[in-house]
């Protein structure tokens, strides 16, 4: 599939040059990296897994129009950091019409740069590779009077990219739904699992567990929250004991082949609900599930997220938790104390997934058939003076992943339960 997205990517950039570097490795401590994850957009063009790599895409190169610059095989280094795929890997498994080692980058790129219009690259992500860049247009610029032309625009190429990428393939769509499922899986082994007297970080175990089990990484720090920690939107210390009477809240999702899933559950660390912790529930659970029942093709972000602030306010009035009227609550903006972020996000290479949320002219862009999203209201009832002593420390979210389709949403994270007599069925069990 990534060659159809770069046959996209070459249409578009004409007689200009795309320059997409992945990221670099990054170092944890001493000399000690971090497990290596590729940028977003270079591996969404290349499908090319490994650290030190730039993707050039040159329409009409003498070389070919796909050029990838990686490491060159090296036995001796192989054999403390594993197989490479080389120069000849390069064309052979990922379809690269030449290949050159990435110590060639210098001396290649002015040449590559030479009689194009423009510089699509990925300006202000990598600081020090923008600065190379100049240095190449700078070095095709002195061999002007040779007749060479340079490139006159530097253009910033996430636009060309992100919008392909908020548009999900059906490749895509089975790699999501595959993370959602296993992560599905891990929360339902969660609240089976959950006891008073443990702590968040062995719930994160239990949970993580699923996740490796399954060939999966965390696609973003899991969030296990019990009891006022929920009202820490992103608590990830993860150190507190679970106490009975207390929700837990978790956060957590799997990543698939550079693919994320995302979802939030809720429930008691004893298994059952008390009186309130089940009234605030229904309030954010009839929020998320108005919310998905608007969302489908032609409905915008804002229509999404409207329906689920109303249905929040007007719960929070019902319960006496806020003090005024429905039309004092939305103006004022009251309501925010309580639920102070977004209905959710788009969801894919990366969990906050790249992709405009407005039109052009400013106004909430209308959902179309394929985008993926996360649909995610909670309640955060962290204890204040102003609130009953009964609703402090609650801190509810329930979050879902669902595709856009032209009838509505289809939801890929319902294996793991969310009414509250199926979770304490569950949690019984
Ligand atoms: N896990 C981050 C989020 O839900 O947006
Ligand atoms: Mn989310
Ligand atoms: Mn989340």
């Amino acid at each position: 599939m990534s060659k159809e997205r770069r046959a996209k990517l070459l249409e578009s950039i004409g007689d200009g040059i795309a320059i997409v570097p992945t990221a670099p490795h990054q170092r944890r401590n001493s000399d000690v990296l971090y497990p290596y994850r590729p940028d977003s957009d270079f591996y969404f063009l290349t499908h090319f897994p490994e650290p030190e790599a730039v993707a050039v895409l040159a329409p009409g190169a003498d070389a070919g129009d796909y050029i990838l610059f990686c490491r060159a095989r090296d036995p001796a280094k192989e054999i403390w950091d594993g197989h490479r795929a080389g120069i000849e890997g390069a064309i052979e498994h990922y379809g690269a019409d030449a290949a050159y080692p990435i110590s060639d980058l210098d001396s290649v790129l002015p040449g590559l740069m030479a009689n194009r219009e423009r510089v699509y690259c990925t300006l202000g992500r990598y600081a020090d590779f923008d600065a190379r860049i100049v240095r190449w247009l700078n070095q095709t610029r002195r061999q002007i009077r040779t007749g060479i032309n340079a490139p006159g625009e530097i253009i910033e190429i996430s636009e060309l990219i992100h919008e392909m990428r908020l548009f999900k393939q059906p490749d895509e769509i089975e790699t999501i739904m595959h993370a959602a499922r296993i992560s599905a899986q891990a929360h339902r082994h969660a609240m089976q699992s959950c006891r008073p007297g443990m702590t968040e970080y062995q719930m994160q175990a239990e949970i993580e567990y699923c996740f490796a089990k399954h060939g999966c990484t965390t696609a973003y720090p899991s969030i296990v929250a019990s009891g006022v920690n929920a009202c820490i939107l992103h608590y990830v210390d993860n150190s507190d004991e679970l106490s009975d009477g207390d929700l837990l809240l978790i956060d957590a999702g799997a990543e698939l082949d550079c693919y994320a899933s995302d979802i939030t559950r809720t429930f008691p660390v004893n298994g059952r609900f008390s009186a309130c912790q089940r009234a605030v529930y229904e309030v954010v659970l009839e929020a998320q599930q108005r919310s998905i029942d608007t969302v489908r093709a032609g409905k915008r972000y804002d229509d999404v997220a409207q329906i689920a602030i109303d249905t929040i306010v007007d719960g929070l009035i019902d319960l006496g938790i806020l003090k005024c009227g429905r039309h004092e609550a939305l103006e004022s903006g009251a309501y925010k104390t309580y639920y102070m972020h977004k209905i959710g996000h788009w969801l894919g290479m990366d969990v906050h997934d790249v992709g405009a949320y407005r039109n052009k002219s400013g106004g909430s862009r209308k959902l179309e058939p394929n985008m993926y999203m996360t649909i995610e209201p909670g309640i955060y009832l962290a204890p204040s003076d102003e609130l009953d002593e009964k609703w402090h420390g609650i801190g509810i979210r329930i979050e879902d992943d669902v595709l856009v389709t032209e009838n509505g949403a289809r939801v890929s994270t319902s294996d793991v339960p969310k009414k509250i007599d199926e979770i304490e069925h569950l949690m019984a069990g």
